[in-house]
């Protein structure tokens, strides 16, 4: 049962999540934008991993488009922020990229953030949240610790999580997980 791997990724952080799906998972890996959509038929099982912006999982969305060509495949999704995952996150991110109209599999992974090293542009869009965040009373607690990420890098890699991905996509190979 052939293995495709797909990922949107800015930083690495993505990029190293899904290299390492896809080497313990004996799987093909390509960058979202270099895959050839015309060789999906290939696959049995089919992961995508975006970065999250904004709440939205980057390259989600041409991703799904493609849906109709993937029936009958195993879908695993995978989402990488910087936030601590919780089943709050996860029911925000189902929502907020419309998952739940999708049979799949989705698990998020915490990815490192370094406002250090973002680019100009990231870092003009994530002061201004920070901004607009701090006048709603509702979301000034949350500004606040956006605004401490800034001077504190995360570094964070989900191993547990990996590997009990790696084991999801192992045993829907030998059928001991549906599809
Ligand atoms: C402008 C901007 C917005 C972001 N928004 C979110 C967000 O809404 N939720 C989250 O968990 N992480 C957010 N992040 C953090 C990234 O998703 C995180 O650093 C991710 O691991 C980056 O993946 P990459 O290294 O593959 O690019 C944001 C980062 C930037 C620069």
């Amino acid at each position: 049962m052939k293995t495709l791997v797909l990922y949107e990724s800015k930083y690495g952080s993505t990029q190293k999540y899904a290299e390492d799906i896809a080497k313990h998972s004996d799987a093909d890996l390509f960058p979202l934008k270099k895959f050839r959509w015309k060789n999906l038929r290939d696959y049995e099982i089919v992961v995508f991993g975006g970065y999250v912006r904004g709440g939205n999982v980057q390259g989600i969305n041409d991703f799904l488009s493609h849906w109709d060509e993937m029936d009958g495949k195993a879908v695993i999704i995978f989402a990488s922020g910087m936030g601590i995952p919780t089943k709050e996150t996860r029911e925000n991110l189902i929502e907020q990229n419309v998952l739940g109209d999708y049979h799949l599999r989705f698990y998020q992974l915490r990815g490192s953030f370094d406002y250090s090293k973002l680019k100009f542009a990231d870092r003009l869009v994530f002061d201004q949240s920070i901004k607009a965040m701090s006048r709603d009373p509702e979301s000034a607690g949350q500004a606040n610790d956006l605004d401490w990420v800034k001077s504190n890098p995360i570094l964070s890699y989900d191993q547990e999580r990996v590997d009990y991905i790696c084991g999801v996509i192992q045993k829907i190979k030998i059928g001991e997980a549906k599809k």
